[in-house]
Formats: C-alpha cells, sequence, structure tokens
C-alpha cells in the first residue's frame, strides 16, 4: 500500500456552482482534513474523523490556514513574464511596442528555458497549480513550458501560438508551417504525463484565413484538445477584425466560418460581444475567459460577468499576464470583484474561490480532475493564510464568518498569503 497523506486545516469546498445553485453549495469546515494517496485526494472530512479513520497517514497540520483545490489560471502569455506591467498603452501599440520584441526572443531555447523556469516560480509561490498559456511561435518556446511543467509534475496547458500576418518578421509562420508545427507539437506533448495541448490562433488580426482554416482542421482531427485565442477585447482591435474579414458577421464569425468554435474553444476577454455572438457561444459550448487585471490594465472594458453567468455560459478566471499586471489568482480574484461592481453586481467570495478553482477547470474541461477538493480529484492543492499581513490580519480578526475572514485575503493578498502549495498531494516546499 501507499502512503497516506493527512493534511488538516480549514477546508473549503463546493457541491456545485454557486452561481447556478447559490452560495450554500460551499462547505465549509473549521476543522477539516484532507486525505491524499497516491496523488489523489481520497477522503475529505473533520480531522478528527480522518486522524482516528487513518492512523498511520503522515500528518500535515495548517492551524487556522485554508485548504483549497490550487488556482486554475485558464489564461496567460508565459512569454511576456519579463515584461509584465509595461506602461501606458493600448493593446495593439502594446503588442507591437512592448510584446513583439519580447516574444522574439523565444527563439533561443535557452532563453525560452530560463523564462520558462521563471514563470512556474512565479505562479507556484502564486498558488497556481494549473496554467493555461500561450508560447510564442517558437516551437522551441512550447517544449521549454512543457519540459518545465513536466520537471515539476505540473498539469499545464499551452501551444505554439500561430500569426501569419501583421506581426514582424521574425515573428511570423505560414498556414502550412502552423499546421504542421502544431500538429507535430501536439503529438509530442499531448497526453504526456499530465500536459494538454491546445491549438493556439493568436487572433483573427494576426491569421490570415487560410490560416484559421488550417488550425480548424487540426482541431477537427484532435477535437480533445482545447483550442484558445482571443475574442472582442478591445474596440480597435474590432475595428481591425471588420477591415480585415469585411464579409464576416462579425468577429466570432471569423473563428466559426474556419471550424474554430465548440466544446473546448476558450476565448480570452470576450467584453464587446454582439447578440449574436453571445448567442452562438452559449450554443456551441465554448468557454469565455475573464481576465479582469488585463482588462483594466489595457483599458479593454467590463466583462459583464452577470449577465453571461445568467444567460448560462463557461467562464474561468485568468491573469492573462503580462497583459494582466498580476502572477496572483488572489490579485485576479480582486480586480473581477472590482469590475463586477463597476457593472452594479457585487460578487461574493464564494463566487470569486469558485471562479478560480472549479469554474477554471471547468472552462477547461478539466472538472472531473482540478479544481474540487473531493475524493477522485488530483491532489493539487493550496493553503491560505488568512492573516498574511498586518493589515489583513487586523480585518480578518473581526470576522465572523468565514467568508468576512477569506475576502481581506482576496482583496488584499498576494503570494505572502500562500503558506503551502501541492502538486499531487507533495508540498513543493519539500
Ligand atoms: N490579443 C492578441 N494577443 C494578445 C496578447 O498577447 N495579450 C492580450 N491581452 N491580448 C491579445
Ligand atoms: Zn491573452
Amino acid at each position: 500500500m501507499t502512503k497516506e497523506t493527512l493534511i488538516i486545516g480549514q477546508t473549503l469546498a463546493f457541491d456545485g456552482d454557486p452561481f447556478q445553485d447559490g452560495i450554500g453549495v460551499a462547505q465549509h469546515n473549521a476543522r477539516g482534513g484532507v486525505l491524499i494517496e497516491a496523488g489523489l485526494i481520497t477522503a475529505t472530512g473533520t480531522a478528527d474523523d480522518l486522524r482516528r479513520a487513518h492512523p498511520e497517514a503522515t500528518v500535515t497540520d495548517y492551524g487556522d490556514a485554508l485548504i483549497l483545490p490550487g488556482f486554475v489560471d485558464a489564461h496567460a502569455h508565459f512569454p511576456q513574464t519579463a515584461m509584465i506591467a509595461s506602461w501606458g498603452k493600448r493593446l495593439i501599440d502594446w503588442l507591437n511596442g512592448y510584446t513583439f520584441p519580447e516574444e522574439m526572443r523565444f527563439e533561443d531555447p535557452a532563453y525560452a528555458a530560463e523564462i520558462a523556469k521563471t514563470y512556474f516560480d512565479l505562479t507556484l509561490s502564486n498558488g497556481t497549480t494549473t496554467t493555461t498559456s500561450f508560447c510564442t511561435i517558437h516551437p522551441e518556446s512550447v517544449d521549454a513550458y512543457f519540459a518545465e511543467a513536466q520537471s515539476r509534475g505540473l498539469r499545464a496547458i499551452a501551444g505554439k501560438t500561430c500569426m501569419d500576418r501583421n506581426a514582424p518578421d521574425g515573428l511570423t509562420d505560414t498556414a502550412q508551417s502552423a499546421y504542421d508545427d502544431s500538429k507535430r507539437l501536439l503529438m509530442k506533448w499531448h497526453g504526456q504525463d499530465r500536459l494538454i495541448y491546445a491549438i493556439t490562433p493568436r487572433f483573427s488580426p494576426t491569421s490570415t484565413r487560410e490560416q484559421l482554416t488550417a488550425l480548424g482542421s487540426l482541431w477537427a482531427e484532435h477535437p480533445d484538445c482545447p483550442m484558445q485565442t482571443h475574442l472582442s477585447e478591445q474596440s480597435e482591435e474590432i475595428a481591425w477584425v471588420h477591415d480585415l474579414f469585411p464579409e464576416a458577421r462579425d468577429y466570432l464569425d471569423t473563428y466559426e466560418t474556419a471550424g474554430l468554435i465548440g466544446p473546448g474553444a476558450l476565448f480570452g476577454h470576450a467584453i464587446h460581444l454582439t447578440d449574436r455572438e453571445r448567442a452562438r457561444l452559449k450554443e456551441t459550448d465554448a468557454s469565455l475567459i475573464h481576465c479582469p487585471t488585463s482588462n483594466t490594465f489595457i483599458g479593454s472594458g467590463l466583462f459583464d460577468m452577470d449577465g453571461l453567468m445568467r444567460d448560462g455560459h463557461t467562464i474561468g478566471l485568468a491573469t492573462d499576464t503580462g497583459g494582466g499586471s498580476s502572477f496572483s489568482m488572489l490579485r485576479t480574484m480582486a480586480a473581477a470583484y472590482e469590475v463586477a461592481q463597476l457593472r452594479g453586481r457585487a460578487l461574493h467570495p464564494a463566487e470569486l474561490m469558485w471562479l478560480a478553482t472549479a469554474g477554471s477547470a471547468k472552462a477547461l474541461r478539466l472538472q472531473d480532475k482540478i479544481g474540487t477538493l473531493a475524493p477522485g480529484f488530483e491532489a493539487d492543492l493550496v493553503v491560505l493564510d488568512l492573516a498574511s499581513t498586518p493589515a489583513i490580519a487586523q480585518r480578518a480578526q473581526r470576522a465572523k464568518t468565514i467568508w468576512e475572514a477569506v475576502f481581506p485575503t482576496i482583496m488584499m493578498g498576494d503570494d505572502r498569503a500562500i503558506r503551502d502549495v501541492r502538486i499531487c498531494g507533495r508540498s513543493i516546499a519539500g
């Protein structure tokens, strides 16, 4: 028999989706436990019951700290790690002025490997156990990301970013080479250990119709892979799409007519949607990925979380580093709260925590594997210190409920709140 590990602390689990079923689906246990064996959660319950039933288990007691599923970031750009927080531009100028010059550097495998290492150091120290990333057009960048994730035992998603126009020389492929390189990388990495390949056209302005269609064919051959791209992030971008694709009914149509819509499609941003786009995204079971720190940082707009959730859309939460201004999913939850407030809806801490864990997992079609504290799920966990700074501690001290205790950490917390992270049950602190 393999060895059992029992971790003890406060626990927070969700029996369902708090947006659809109400916050009563959240189960808080002030003295709970999570039993882990062979990388999986095998039992949850009260600490006392689990201790009694599993006297041989190795026990780690985290005291008052809160044990949660690790955070799941549903959209990021690991190659933008070193240029996060670049000042003063809107999307198109930001891409041309900051992003593309940095992405050019990933032709060098040593540089790609160095940034991949830094990226996973940062995401793990922020409690994020699954990341979903765009790479660059260079296959080397995909190899660097997956090799680093694999060496750390992570469940991770990524793909080669494809662009065959409107990008600098040295940062473009072609329709054929994008298909060939993506297919080769997919065969190499998809399903290796915990890794998942995502077919990745950057966005319609940087792909010809021919390239979008080639990637649509590749997706049809591998429908179990996700397909990630950007949709309706900023007004100038949408106007540009209309110029580039005059025959298209709307932005989404440029993907739809290329076979790039359906279950497993991950549309980053999705802020300025038409009624037709909203209806089609819902009908086709696509996922929308909300990137709130990016949307305020680049000045893109206010995502309609309340309306889209009411309409039954599948929505994940993401940092979008480095258009997003933080590696922290706590900071990202805070921004989601602020953006929703600006649209007249106060998201409950249960909704925010769910979005950052099970919600993102569902958007990635991984809801049976990660993001939930229940038997059978992979034991990727984060342990939060709910009094990690003097400001948070003095506020949390007054809390009368778990939500009042958690909300200051959501709004003011950062990597200092991350007491521990476990990947398949093993603490990364060693
Ligand atoms: N649209 C196309 N590429 C990008 C990117 O790298 N970041 C963001 N935020 N939007 C994009
Ligand atoms: Zn993005």
